[in-house]
């Protein structure tokens, strides 16, 4: 109802508005005097933790592109080998889990029935359970070893956006607490990280300023057939999202790639006019990376189609080859996902609703599947 809604024209508007406030209350009481600390991992006990030699996560969706992002940062900083398995997927191919496999399970909802026999598959096979889930009681955490909700309040859109950044704020507590119980991040680089996620949510805010831009850019795209997202590393997962996103709101079909396959097949796709996003990593992250992506851009755009880069600020090397610019603000490495989302689900809710579509409520999807 509009009541519901506090004033918003879309729960999905709404929700989007409180991405700062998803990762913020997601942080909360589990830093301590700047460094990591986080009382329901505590609970399951530091020795389990330091054991842990793999990491596999199961979830479906959007949550299952929150645990892509999240495997870069807790490879990198525990040291731990991390796949993402789609739960659907995972219990059908005689998965490889011992005693010191950690499975952490990804569900807003807590009540997606794939997740939930993932889960459980998990559990008869011998591995220690984390949940991650937005939803106090649900089925998926009463399941697990111990629980790690999110707190990004109740999303009501079918389509995730808050609970996702509320998500990978959840692997990344999870990345830095393993890495201080096996000591493979000392103090010091500790507390850099825990800086750059305390700063986050400023950092989103500053992103959802470009919304206007970014409507006119949707206003202007309403009649495309199809919509390409490139990105690398951490920027992958998030072209993944980028597309899912407007597959679901728009019902544009849209496609994620990672930037380094582009010659490797989609370039056959980019023809004159064909709405490209392209998510550029920071060349203080690593020069070699955004020169690569920018030489993407200009092998897209030789071919006629238009680019519209997300990058940060100050980088200049995009503007002459990049049709639009969004622009981001500065972010470490690992931190630059959580931002850049925010313009992508943006874009495709003004797309949707340039179209005059429900946003919340999209054609076919559920909320949550309790179905197999
Ligand atoms: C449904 C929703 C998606 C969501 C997925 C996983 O398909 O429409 O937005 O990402 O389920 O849901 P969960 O509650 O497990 O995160």
């Amino acid at each position: 109802s509009a009541a519901e809604k506090g004033g918003w024209s879309s729960f999905m508007l709404k929700e989007i508005t409180e991405e700062p406030d998803a990762v913020a209350n997601t942080l909360r009481e589990r830093i301590h005097e700047g460094d990591v600390k986080v009382p329901e991992l505590e609970a399951l006990g530091d020795e389990v933790l330091r054991e842990v030699d793999r990491i596999i996560v199961v979830a479906a969706g959007t949550a299952a592109y929150a645990g892509q992002v999240g495997t870069y940062a807790i490879e990198s900083w525990a040291r731990v080998p991390v796949d993402v398995q789609l739960a659907h997927e995972f219990r059908y191919r005689d998965p490889i889990v011992g005693p010191n496999t950690l499975v952490v399970s990804i569900s807003q909802s807590g009540e997606t029935m794939d997740t939930l026999m993932a889960v459980k598959y998990a559990r008869e096979l011998g591995a220690r359970t984390i949940s991650i889930c937005n939803t106090q009681g649900a089925t998926i955490p009463r399941e697990s070893d111990a629980a790690l909700y999110t707190h990004a309040g109740p999303e009501v859109a079918v389509a995730s956006t808050k609970a996702f950044v509320a998500q990978i704020t959840a692997l990344y507590l999870l990345g830095l607490q393993l890495a201080r119980v096996k000591g493979t991040l000392d103090e010091a680089a500790r507390r850099e990280l825990v800086e750059e996620l305390v700063a986050v949510p400023e950092k989103i805010r500053f992103a959802t300023g470009e919304h206007e831009r970014i409507a006119e850019l949707a206003h202007w795209m309403g009649t495309a057939s199809a919509v390409l997202f490139l990105g690398r590393h951490v920027g992958y997962p998030i072209a993944l999202e980028g597309a899912l996103k407007l597959k679901e709101l728009a019902y544009i079909h849209a496609e994620g790639f990672a930037a380094g396959e582009l010659k490797h097949g989609p370039i056959a796709l980019i023809e004159p006019g064909l709405p490209v996003f392209v998510l550029v990593p920071s060349p203080r992250h690593s020069e070699e990376m955004h020169r690569k992506v920018i030489s993407n851009i200009q092998e897209i755009r030789a071919r006629g189609a238009r680019v519209i880069a997300v990058a940060e600020q100050a980088d200049a090397a995009v503007l002459p080859f990049a049709d639009e610019v969004i622009a981001l603000p500065l972010a470490g490495k690992f931190f630059e996902p959580l931002i850049a989302v925010v313009p992508l689900q943006i874009f495709a809710m003004e797309l949707a609703t340039a179209k005059g579509l429900d946003v919340d409520q999209p054609r076919n999807l559920a909320k949550s599947v309790t179905v197999e």
